[in-house]
């Protein structure tokens, strides 16, 4: 498939990699610098290059959405049109420090973004749980037996709405 990346940082440019390693054509695009696109690009091999957001999602099959939720405004108009694509979605929620929700668990970003975007179809996908919400479980880890599945063993010290519950 041709696979458009929205957002080549950690998610986009790990995701990226290995699709474009499994045989995927993938273009990488939206970051700070085009020479972290160019890395990225060269080192995933030679099914993977460099475009804009718009071309990166117009000839896309699939794009792969992975911003920050405060991004998603800025890199959707700079795809253009995204009727009919299939858009998956890794981006959370999330305020500018990533520590509350800002659409309630009620209602999920998927929903928001389907009217963010008429007309495309939205999965979300490899977006349960930023990796910084583990670092505290991973470090747990190491004290206890590592054979545990630790996230379902330990219990949030206080659980708030709307905030993440951190082990
Ligand atoms: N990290 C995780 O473990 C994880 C897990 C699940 C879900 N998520 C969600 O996935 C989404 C992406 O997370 P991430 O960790 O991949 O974030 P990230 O590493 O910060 O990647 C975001 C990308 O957007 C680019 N960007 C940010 N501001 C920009 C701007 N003004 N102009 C152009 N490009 C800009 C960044 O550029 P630079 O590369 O130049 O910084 C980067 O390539 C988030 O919504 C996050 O909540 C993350």
């Amino acid at each position: 498939m041709r696979v458009g990346i929205l957002g080549s940082g950690l998610m986009g440019g790990k995701l990226g990699t290995l699709f474009a390693r499994a045989g995927h054509d993938v273009v990488f695009s939206y970051a700070r610098r085009k020479d972290k696109l160019t890395g990225l690009a060269r080192r995933a091999g030679h099914n993977a290059r460099v475009g804009t957001p718009r071309e990166a999602a117009q000839k896309a099959d699939v794009i792969l959405l992975a911003v920050h939720w405060s991004r998603i405004d800025d890199v959707l108009s700079q795809a253009g049109d995204l009727a009919g694509k299939v858009i998956v979605s890794c981006s959370l929620p999330m305020n500018a420090d990533d520590t509350e929700l800002v659409v309630a668990h009620t209602f999920s970003g998927a929903e928001e973004l389907a009217k963010r975007v008429p007309g495309a179809r939205i999965v979300a996908a490899f977006n349960t749980v930023p990796s910084e919400v583990l670092f505290a479980v991973f470090a747990a880890r190491k004290k206890t037996d590592p054979a545990q599945p630790s996230l379902l063993r330990r219990r949030p010290r206080r659980q708030t709405h709307g905030r993440w519950a951190h082990p």
